[in-house]
């Protein structure tokens, strides 16, 4: 059973107060509060079992290494992988983004190659390829989203033609929190022999995720949004893509042999993973997808497509304001701009006086900033302990700031 008050009561910082009033926190979009299992993973590791990993003989590095590897078991189970040794492990979504474009996709590139992008991608999942478009001549596509906010995936892969050599989207857009069939998608890429890269940044926090199937090359997650700690996260890359890879970064831990004249590397994964990684991020990062796990992705789910429901029932009778993005498989993400032209900045300034923090901005999406037609929008986003309560001081807040802007 999902204990909303029991699970509650596992994140200390949800009982505090801002601005004299109870946390309301909405911006888990953004980063999502910690468990208090997390927290105490965190101060053992240095407390008790710290030391650097892969590099000593001694019991304190054998024992961080322990902690730290089984944790490639723990995101190879949150993600259905089939095989541990298919998980590199990083600070996060950019990195893992940053790995593949360097790694994989600039040895292979040639000018005129085109990467197939929606225009909802969040900017970790443009900028690296905007590196390829400045120093190789490759060619972005765009696929738009349709006025609802969704994304029609054949539309994405007809926009596939001889020369494209990736298609990259997100399964989750942070703006709008539609939901992409990132599986369809892939079948259609792979029958036209396309590789595709699937920012799970925002799916992997809302629904359960299984690679195999959805059967795409890369999936990448950062854990700062998945209830861990900052610094932490993992892709996912098919082994036969990974054997196509070259390193990104080249230093320490990536090597098996370094000679004045060369360098055998390390087998993969961790031929990826040069240098000391964030190992008590990345023990965290186990603890918090075990505490997901425990509570179970589907009852997650579950419960935030409760909140969902209930939030676009409270938000459609406040006819001055704007929700961007309607689709019908969505996250309980919302994006709004308001009637009487109050900017998104000021807005979230009023709800922060009431305890509730959403975030205002272009929310790294500029190119569905362009197609929206805006240039920022306010945006709450729910997470696994948000409750209908704080969707009815959400609404409260609103109606204020409404009253004062009009
Ligand atoms: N990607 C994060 C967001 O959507 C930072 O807010």
């Amino acid at each position: 059973m999902y204990d909303i008050d029991t699970i509650r009561a596992d994140f200390p910082i949800l009982s505090r107060e801002v601005n004299g009033k109870p946390l309301t926190y909405l911006d888990n979009g953004a980063s999502a509060q910690k468990p208090k299992v997390v927290i105490d993973a965190i101060t053992r590791a240095y407390a008790e079992e710290y030391s650097n990993v892969h590099r000593g003989l001694h019991f304190l590095s054998n024992l961080s290494t322990e902690r730290y590897e089984a944790v490639r078991g723990t995101i190879s189970k949150f993600l259905n992988t089939g095989d541990e040794n298919t998980i590199v492990l990083n600070s996060g979504t950019t990195e893992g983004i940053n790995l593949v474009a360097y790694g994989w996709a600039m040895p292979r590139f040639q000018p005129g190659d085109e990467i197939v992008l929606s225009v909802m991608e969040h900017h970790a999942n443009i900028v690296p390829w905007h590196f390829l478009r400045e120093r190789q001549g490759v060619v972005l596509k765009w696929v738009d989203v349709a006025a609802d906010g969704s994304l029609d995936p054949q539309a994405v892969i007809d926009a596939i033609g001889p020369k494209t050599k990736l298609v990259a989207v997100t399964q989750c857009s942070n703006v709008l929190g539609t939901i992409v069939d990132v599986k369809s998608i892939t079948q259609g890429a792979h029958a036209k022999g396309v590789p595709v890269l699937v920012d799970g940044s925002q799916g992997a926090v809302h629904m359960p995720v299984d690679v195999q199937d959805i059967g795409c090359d890369f999936y990448a997650i950062t854990g700062h949004k998945l209830y861990g700690p900052t610094g932490s996260g993992a892709i996912y890359i098919r082994p036969e893509r990974m054997a196509e890879m070259q390193p990104f970064l080249g230093g320490g831990d990536m090597i098996r042999e370094v000679s004045k004249d060369r360098v055998i590397y390390n087998d993969p994964p961790m031929k990826f993973e040069a240098g000391t990684p964030g190992i008590v991020q990345i023990i965290g990062l186990g603890v918090a997808l075990d505490y997901m796990m425990g509570l179970g992705l589907d009852n997650i789910a579950s419960h935030e497509a409760s909140l969902r429901a209930y939030a676009e029932q409270r938000f459609s009778g406040l006819n001055w304001l704007n929700i961007q993005g309607q689709a019908a498989d969505k996250a309980a993400i919302f994006s709004f701009t308001m009637e009487g032209a109050a900017h998104p900045h000021d807005i979230s300034t009023i709800l922060d006086k009431r305890g509730v923090a959403v975030r205002a901005g272009h929310h790294c999406a500029g190119p569905l900033m362009d197609h929206l037609g805006v240039t920022a929008t306010c945006r709450a986003s729910f997470g696994l302990y948000n409750t209908t309560d704080e969707i009815d001081t959400l609404i409260d807040a609103l109606e204020l700031a409404h009253e004062l802007f009009s």
